[in-house]
């Protein structure tokens, strides 16, 4: 997508020296974009847990470049047997980065299976770079089919509309920034405003990170795509009111019956959106799938960060990234990162294969080759 016009991917390898990872720094967003040069995997698990890069599409991205690091630092060790240690331990570094996004396990375990075919280490670099390329490339033109399938349903709502503007709901980023490009939730946004459908956004902030209002409004912003930043609480407002056609959010991990982990909030926007017939969409590339887990709520893993986060608030003065409190210091404070929307809540999926309601059968009916 477009950063003041130029054509941009969330990560990419350095033109001039493939053994650098270049990504997005987005701690430093909207106020200034920074990129960052990565060179070991402990500094790609350092990015990935520490936020520089985030959402379920790019963490998986750069755990496959990670592990592409990783085979390279490995390949400098002299015996086969220290490199495959070397290799597993960076693929469990990895993996304990963050637990929600299913992205991460999935392209560290397509990793490993590479690296057990590969006959010598130089196999192994070769196989792990092309393999990192082809997750990227993966994601990015998945989330271009998302917004292809989703571009459908917005039609459909605008043809209702006559000419008026269309209302998207949309929470947390699930944007081209949480992805490779595109974005999931974004996808079928980018590609109806391309096509000259009036479609405007509300864009809740997400606190406590608040992906929406830093980055979500940005990345609209950059795009030209109109939008409205609204504080969480503000949403079922707004639905009331009959100002959201139709809310679109993304996924971290989805269950084979539908079950929908997501930033903490989504659930309370899809109850608000229950009781006020708008239909609520999630857009999820397939590799957002958990093909082993059934019920959502009890079996998907929800990270749980720093009660720091809620007690302050960080931004930008006088040129100089601040972080203030906001809660009286010695209150306790709990940080849950994600929320699981039962499936019973989702009007449907979007996937790169097309749009199926959020059941096994219809999900199992659009994969049929996974069979876990
Ligand atoms: O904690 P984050 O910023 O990595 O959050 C993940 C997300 O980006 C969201 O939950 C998003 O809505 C779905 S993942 C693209």
């Amino acid at each position: 997508m477009k950063v003041g016009g130029e054509h941009f991917r969330t990560i990419w390898l350095k033109p001039d020296d493939e053994t650098v990872v270049q990504l997005i720094d987005q701690r430093f967003l909207p106020h200034r974009f920074v990129i960052e040069e990565v060179r070991t995997v402990e500094e790609m698990a350092t990015a990935i847990r520490e936020m520089h890069v985030r959402g379920a599409g790019l963490i998986g991205a750069s755990a496959g470049f990670g592990m592409y690091l990783a085979a390279i630092e490995a390949s400098t060790r002299p015996t086969a047997a220290g490199a495959d240690e070397q290799l597993a331990g960076a693929a469990a570094q990895l993996k304990a980065t963050r637990p929600t996004a299913v992205n991460l396990s999935w392209a560290v375990e397509r990793q490993l299976k590479n690296i057990a075919e590969a006959k010598n280490a130089k196999e192994k670099v070769a196989l792990t770079l092309h393999t990192a390329k082809l997750i990227a490339d993966e994601d990015a033109e998945h989330c271009r089919m998302i917004g292809h399938h989703g571009l459908e349903l917005i039609r459909q709502i605008a043809a209702k509309k006559a000419g008026k503007s269309i209302n998207v709901l949309t929470h947390c980023n699930a944007g081209w920034l949480a992805f490779v490009d595109y974005g999931s939730a974004t996808a079928p946004i980018y590609a109806a405003h391309d096509s000259g459908l009036p479609v405007h956004v509300w864009v809740a902030e997400t606190r406590p990170r608040n992906q929406g209002s830093k980055l979500t409004a940005w990345e609209l912003g950059e795009h030209g795509v109109p939008h409205t930043i609204i504080a969480d609480s503000a949403a079922g407002h707004l639905m009331q009111r009959g100002a959201v056609d139709l809310v679109i959010v993304g996924t971290d991990r989805t269950t084979v019956r539908g079950d929908v982990a997501n930033k903490i909030g989504t659930y309370l926007k899809a109850l608000a959106a229950k009781d006020n017939d708008v239909p609520f969409y999630v857009a999820l590339p397939s590799s957002s799938f958990d093909w082993r887990l059934r019920h959502g709520l009890k079996e998907i893993p929800i990270e749980e960060r720093s009660a720091e986060e809620v007690k302050q608030a960080d931004g930008w003065f006088k040129e100089q990234h601040v972080e203030v409190h906001v809660a009286p210091e010695r209150s306790p404070a709990a940080n849950y990162g994600f929320d699981v929307t039962p499936s019973h809540l989702v009007t449907a999926l979007i996937t790169e294969r097309g749009v199926c309601a959020a059941n096994e059968k219809s999900i199992r009916a659009l994969f049929p080759e996974q069979t876990a």
